[in-house]
């Protein structure tokens, strides 16, 4: 794969010897308290790499097509695509950052369920066949534009529906109705694409449904004369391997009676999280607090010592910056403080976290039990990476958010040992030996 022209390589440092990542965050945070305490993010990618791996040994049958949408950091996609990750792209940003990174058209999925015009005619322009469609109007528009294109129906699920609030992907009645259009069209439908989301309660349940319910809409369409052979099962892995082996024995057994290794069908996943969230680590700095006396009924007995204090510290960074996911309803894991390994004696406060705005609805942390933390301590957030920190970081007030990248020499051995030659497929990554 060539470079990119006119981007700059992005600098990856190295984890030799006994450095860890915790190394690198100590680092980062001694030069910034020696400049200004601005927040700053680590990106390890070898936990992208450990992710892959565990995905490619508990779910080997479930192709990965990483929706770009989840983070679109140009390293993780270059990680991604040397792996030979397929890409859902929801935009023409999304399209041309995956293109550029050499990814054949053919492993992109164009989704979203309205897509303006100039969308679809780019990505006609550029061969990508496979796009998403619910509804009439969407096909008449492909219809025009993208005669050649290949379609997967959304399937609506009761599980996606409830997280979203609206009315999300065609109902089995509509994708009858769907199939008749696009035969009429002559427009191929190739396949049904639906989606879990992670909050969802009953897996079992759920996946019996969307995959019973995707098997009629493929009958229906070999019924019209289709050649159907892509299945999609959406996203919904969370990043742990439990909740990925409990998704894969909810959804094995229906697989092997519905789509059966034998009937051709391709099965594909969209994992964002899985493969991005544990991957980023976010430190912030404390740049203010304050103590309010409350009276917490709640607080299960020995939980909070005896006073009933309650601090409230403000951070460097709050919901119009990386904890925007805040403002759509998310609630943020509570961080740990750096150096601070608590012990079990030691007393630890009911907390909330706020941003710097001073705005009642920059509040990241509602509550949790910290030490008492002075101005100045730096407080580490993981797991942060499908938090959208890439884009949002320039809505902060302050300037971008740094990155750092790196990766430790057994991951980078481990990745070429994937196939990911260093040569061949990373020419943006400058690899820079880490020092203390
Ligand atoms: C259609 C679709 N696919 C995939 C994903 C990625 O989901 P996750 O990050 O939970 O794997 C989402 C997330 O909203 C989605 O809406």
């Amino acid at each position: 794969m060539k470079g990119l022209a006119d981007k700059p390589s992005y600098i990856i440092e190295l984890m030799e010897g006994g450095v860890t990542l915790e190394d690198i965050i100590d680092g980062h945070i001694y030069e910034q308290t020696l400049v200004e305490k601005n927040a700053f993010v680590v990106g390890d990618l070898g936990a992208l790499m450990r992710q892959h791996v565990c995905w490619q040994s508990l779910v080997p049958h479930l192709q990965p097509y990483y929706p770009v949408k989840c983070n679109s950091s140009p390293v993780v996609i270059e990680v991604l695509a040397s792996l030979g990750l397929g890409f859902v792209c929801a935009n023409k940003a999304e399209v041309s950052l995956v293109l550029e990174h050499g990814v054949p058209p053919e492993n992109i999925i164009l989704s979203g369920v309205c897509k303006q015009l100039a969308l679809i005619k780019h990505a006609a322009k550029n061969n990508i066949q496979q796009l998403v469609c619910e509804n009439e109007a969407e096909l008449s528009k492909i219809s025009r534009l993208h005669p050649g294109a290949k379609l997967l129906l959304q399937l609506t699920t009761e599980a996606h529906a409830a997280e979203t609030s609206m009315a999300f992907g065609s109902s089995l009645k509509s994708c009858r109705h769907l199939l008749e259009a696009a035969k009429e069209l002559g427009i191929q439908v190739v396949g049904v694409t639906f989606h879990i989301p992670s909050s969802c309660q009953d897996l079992p349940q759920a996946y019996t449904h969307a995959l019973s319910d995707a098997r009629c809409v493929f009958d229906m369409g070999v019924e019209l004369g289709f050649n159907m052979n892509i299945l999609d099962i959406g996203g919904g892995f969370t990043g742990s391997e439990f909740q990925l082996k409990q998704v894969e024995s909810a959804v094995r057994p229906l697989l092997d009676t519905y789509f059966p290794p034998l009937s051709g069908v391709q099965v594909l996943a969209q994992p964002g999280s899985f493969y991005v969230a544990s991957a980023f680590n976010l430190a912030v700095n404390v740049i203010g607090k304050k103590v309010v006396t409350r009276h917490w009924d709640s607080l299960a007995q020995g939980e909070f010592l005896s006073s009933n204090a309650e601090f409230l510290y403000y951070m460097n960074e709050g919901v119009y910056g990386p904890f925007n996911l805040k403002l759509l309803g998310n609630s943020i894991a509570a961080p740990s403080v750096h150096k601070h390994a608590l012990c079990a004696e030691e007393a630890v406060y009911p907390s909330s976290l706020w941003g710097p705005s001073l705005d009642q609805l920059d509040q990241v942390v509602e509550r949790c039990l910290l030490p008492e933390l002075t101005v100045g301590d730096w407080l580490l957030f993981s797991n942060m990476g499908a938090s959208g920190l890439e884009e949002c970081s320039c809505l902060s007030g302050s300037s971008q958010l740094p990155v750092y990248y790196t990766v430790s020499t057994s991951d980078w051995y481990e990745m070429l040992e994937a196939g990911v030659v260093l040569d061949s497929t990373m020419k943006n990554f400058d690899m820079v030996q880490y020092n203390a």
